[in-house]
């Protein structure tokens, strides 16, 4: 093995871990499928591969970075001699299918500018010695966060993580229809919708407590209180010709669990509608 690690997938993410690793000092075997795109890492130091198999049998850690699960398959070897570490995005159950020894699997939580930032977090989790054995090396792309020996809580967090990203964008962006209709603008209204996010955060943090706890009080704001506000979100939209189904939605939640005589309890108290309704 002449190398430190071997890249496999040279896309905008995987060229942006392999030029990390090389500014890192490492020596890195890289390999894409489309061999154009192997020239500028060699410009930046990179050995070039001939093939998939030959990158994974030239460094102790492989990194595996392709555009999804039925990609790698494709192209991984079975006596593979190191430790993978695959950073291709995919569902916990993908990532739990792949579970062995050597095998760590990662969610990486930014985009390719936020590699080698180290306030930028990847999440991994899976074998423990292979993990603690390539740290060193990992941390040099971002914060490593080890989420231990399951294989798929890597992949369920960052699923999770961008579940709240995307809520939060549409949340933003319904906003914005919102106060645009008006005639203010987004660069107007958004320094206050990110003062806000301050608040929310801290609302978040109580609230995990409760729904650890299965007892969700409205010591802060009940859910009626909730449902006749969000009466006024529903109404502004429709006034607005704004698509209405994201409030509405919020306000059907509320609703329903007021209608079950819940009002006097906090915002916490949905995820109960929310585990019915995957039932
Ligand atoms: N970009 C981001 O911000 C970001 C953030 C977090 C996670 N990720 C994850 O990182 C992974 C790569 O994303 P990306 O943004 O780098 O995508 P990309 O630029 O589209 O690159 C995709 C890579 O997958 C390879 N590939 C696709 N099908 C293949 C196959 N059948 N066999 C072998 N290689 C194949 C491509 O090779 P060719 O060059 O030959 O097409 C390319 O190297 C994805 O799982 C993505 O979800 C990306």
């Amino acid at each position: 093995m002449h190398s430190d690690v071997a890249v496999l997938g040279l896309g905008q993410m995987g060229s942006a871990l392999a030029a990390a690793f090389l500014r890192a000092g490492h020596r890195v075997t890289v390999w894409n499928r489309t061999e154009a795109k192997v020239a500028p890492l060699v410009a930046q130091g990179a050995h070039a591969a001939t093939s998939a198999q030959e990158a994974q049998h030239s460094a102790p850690v492989v990194v595996a970075c392709v555009l999804d699960y039925p990609a790698l398959a494709e192209i991984l070897d079975p006596a593979l001699p190191g430790i993978l570490v695959n950073l291709t995005s995919g569902s916990p159950e993908q990532a739990r299918a792949m579970a062995g020894p050597r095998y760590v699997d990662g969610g990486i939580m930014t985009t390719p500018p936020g590699i080698g930032d180290q306030g930028s977090m990847i999440l991994y989790s899976g074998d423990q010695d292979a993990f603690e054995t390539a740290k060193d090396l990992l941390s040099v792309l971002a914060e490593p966060v080890n989420l231990g020996a399951d294989p798929g809580l890597a992949a369920l967090y960052d699923t999770a993580l961008l579940g709240i990203m995307w809520a939060t964008l549409t949340g933003w962006l319904h906003a914005s229809a919102l106060v645009t209709a008006d005639g203010a603008t987004a660069q107007h209204f958004t320094p206050l919708a990110t003062r806000w996010l301050g608040p929310v955060a801290g609302f978040i943090s109580t609230y995990a407590e409760q729904v650890d706890a299965g007892d969700y009080p409205g010591s802060d704001a009940t859910l009626d209180v909730h449902l006749a506000t969000l009466d006024h979100l529903v109404h502004a939209s429709e006034v607005r010709k704004i698509d209405a189904a994201l409030p509405r939605l919020f306000h059907d939640y509320a609703q329903k669990a007021v209608e079950a005589g819940h009002g006097t309890d906090g915002w916490a108290r949905i995820i109960e509608l929310l585990r019915a309704k995957a039932a």
